[in-house]
């Protein structure tokens, strides 16, 4: 660990979410604007459990979650106790511990992926270290969990414990995929099914839960969660190539460097010609040999193979097919503001660039 680092990081103020660069489209304000005063109490829920007596915990902690991040599970799990007519009560804990078992994620998924840029910032790996990392991650984990009991709902327990189970059987699934160049598209959207999409269904399930909605409410709710996520990691992996650094918060190519075989790749190697399916296949199963190097050398064909073929555009079509989904799930729901903003999130989570 960088000692010398470590003592000159002072814990980052927590700051609102924010990345509000669409001229047109809807932002993040879109859907969280109309419950600003309950994104606000979860920030300070979220600003009070982080603390421990631990100070490398705290720098770290605060270090991630203090950059912001766009805050949209805990968005869904308000939104969906809003649909569902929520009372209040523990609502803002509970959005809490949904973004703090996403934050665990990242922390653990930068390690595995080698990333060094999140949220604009290094990487928490970068400056504290891979152990530094996982550890606090795994204080995210457990603190999440001492919240969920707080509730005292077996219902809301089971719902967190199977996310959170889930979510590291995808990541191990996806690393069992790496450098593996005849992943087909099933398998790669089990993957997505798992460590991302499950965690969206689970927070709008706990918002429908904690509403007291009706079991065809829940599953209405949930169905759409998980939708929204899939399309979400599918733009994420849309944007690993077309994306823009200052925009996302992470470097692009980061996939292809670590030998991911994602949908733009797979339609690409479907699609294209031989010289084309060679070439990436090529660049899947040689990444990582010497670190960036070799991704770096291929990504030049590997991106006019995936312009060749109309790989993006797919891909993206993809997303917008699992986001009219999510629309359909919610569309006998009765008509509010907080319904709207579940579905300007169908929108967004196609068109966001961030
Ligand atoms: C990043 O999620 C991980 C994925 C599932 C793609 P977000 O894009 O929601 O991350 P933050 O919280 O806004 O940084
Ligand atoms: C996101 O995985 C899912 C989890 C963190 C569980 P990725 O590796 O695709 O996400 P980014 O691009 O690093 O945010
Ligand atoms: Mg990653
Ligand atoms: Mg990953």
């Amino acid at each position: 660990m960088n000692t010398a680092l470590m003592n000159t990081i002072s814990p980052a103020p927590l700051v609102k979410p924010s990345g509000n660069v669409g001229v047109n489209g809807p932002t993040l304000d879109t859907f969280q604007g109309v419950i600003a005063a309950d994104m606000q109490a979860i920030d300070s829920v979220i600003r009070t459990r982080l603390a421990s007596e631990v100070i490398l915990i705290n720098q770290i902690a605060q270090y991630i979650i203090g950059a912001g991040g766009k805050r949209l599970r805990p968005a869904l799990v308000v939104l969906a106790g809003c649909v569902a007519g929520a009372p209040k009560a523990h609502v803002h804990e509970m959005a809490a511990v949904v973004e703090f078992i996403h934050t665990a994620t990242l922390l653990h998924d930068d390690v595995v992926d080698k990333s060094d840029l999140r949220r604009g910032r290094d990487t928490a790996n970068s400056i504290f270290g891979n152990a530094a990392s996982v550890l606090v991650g795994d204080f995210l984990y457990s603190r999440a969990f001492q919240m969920m009991v707080e509730v005292g709902s077996v219902r809301v327990m089971g719902v967190i414990a199977e996310a959170t189970n889930i979510i590291s059987e995808g990541e191990v699934l996806q690393l069992m995929n790496v450098r593996d160049a005849d992943i087909d598209e099933d398998n790669y959207l089990r993957v997505v099914r798992y460590k991302t999409a499950k965690l969206f269904e689970a927070a709008c399930r706990l918002g429908a839960i904690l509403g007291n909605a009706s079991p065809a409410d829940e599953a209405a709710l949930a169905t759409y969660g998980m939708h929204i996520g899939t399309a979400f990691q599918l733009i994420d992996d849309v944007l690993d190539y077309s994306g823009d650094v200052n925009e996302t918060g992470k470097n692009v190519g980061d996939d292809l460097a670590e030998g991911k075989p994602t949908l733009p790749l797979i339609f690409a190697m479907r699609e294209g010609t031989d010289v084309q399916r060679e070439v990436i296949r090529r660049a899947i199963m040689e990444s990582d040999v010497d670190e960036d190097g070799a991704a770096e050398a291929h990504m030049e064909a590997v991106m006019a193979a995936i312009q060749a073929t109309g790989a993006v555009d797919y891909a993206r079509d993809a997303a917008k097919a699992e986001a009219r989904l999510a629309e359909n799930a919610i569309s006998h729901l009765p008509d509010s503001v907080y319904r709207d903003a579940l579905l300007q999130l169908c929108v967004f989570a196609v068109e966001r660039k961030y």
